[in-house]
């Protein structure tokens, strides 16, 4: 794949691995909370770049700037000053409305508690984020049920999450997030609410669709084992890089 001649406005031009181009491009991402008269430099301008089709882990100790760092990547967030470029956009200039409507369509998040919605089962979470994106109920109907199948809950597409162990909670917040097919998979923190068995299950998924489809993922983790699973590491220390990250 390394080696592919790309023909302008081609075929070719479409089928961009992992060596290709920058899915992500941070520059100097700047992020301090105010808390009364104290001030948090949470992220003091740091420096990210993240090709597409990578798994990159984002590790370091507890108020380092993990959850901080990915969420300014995953625009959940807006830096104090700096750069995100996503696909090639420059995010800055993006009001607060274009910039849902961006998560809405290329982004797909999951979080360490799951935040599936109680009260539906799990096709029923996975229709309503492919429902807001404008899906028709065709669509939505067989997509929801063919990634269920993927994260292995075929079996349980109408049980509720309260009927569901910890582990095929976070399946189906897997399956929620990548039913619309995301340019990016942000996960903070996927594993630390679930055993090793189950953790195991969350990343094997993450490393298939990374491995089969080309998925990007960055995961907030603090498990050295998790780092077996990954392309590279991003360490942070109270708000910057711990080294130089450069791009293997
Ligand atoms: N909303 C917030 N308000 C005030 N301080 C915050 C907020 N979010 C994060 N912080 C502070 O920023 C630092 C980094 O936090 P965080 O990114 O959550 O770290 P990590 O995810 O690595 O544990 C910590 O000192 C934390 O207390
Ligand atoms: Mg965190």
């Amino acid at each position: 794949m390394e080696n592919h001649t790309r023909k302008e406005g081609g075929k070719e031009a479409e089928k961009l691995t992992k060596n290709d181009s920058f899915i992500i491009e941070g520059i100097d991402i700047v992020r301090t909370f105010k808390m009364g008269e104290v001030e948090v430099r949470a992220l003091r301008g740091v420096p990210v770049k993240i090709r597409r089709g990578e798994f990159v882990a984002i590790m370091g100790p507890s108020g380092s700037g993990k959850t901080t760092l990915l969420n300014q990547l995953g625009l959940l967030d807006t830096p104090n000053s700096g750069k995100i470029i996503i696909n090639g956009m420059d995010t800055s200039g993006m009001s607060e409305k274009e910039k849902g409507k961006f998560r809405l369509h290329n982004l797909g998040y999951v979080f360490q508690d799951y935040a599936l919605l109680p009260e539906l089962n799990a096709i029923e979470n996975v229709y309503l984020s492919l429902m807001m994106q404008g899906k028709s109920k065709k669509e939505y109907e067989s997509s929801a049920s063919d990634i269920l199948n993927a994260v292995g809950l075929g079996d349980r597409l109408y049980q509720l999450p309260s009927k569901m162990s910890g582990g095929q909670q976070q399946r189906v917040s897997v399956a929620r997030a990548l039913a619309h097919k995301p340019l990016i998979l942000f996960a903070d923190e996927p594993c630390a609410n679930l055993d090793s068995a189950a953790s195991k299950q969350v990343l094997d998924l993450f490393k298939k669709f990374n491995e089969n489809d080309g998925q990007t993922i960055v995961m907030v983790t603090h498990e050295d084992w998790h780092l077996e699973y990954v392309d590279r590491v991003i360490n942070l220390m109270d708000g910057m890089l711990v080294e130089k990250n450069d791009v293997k």
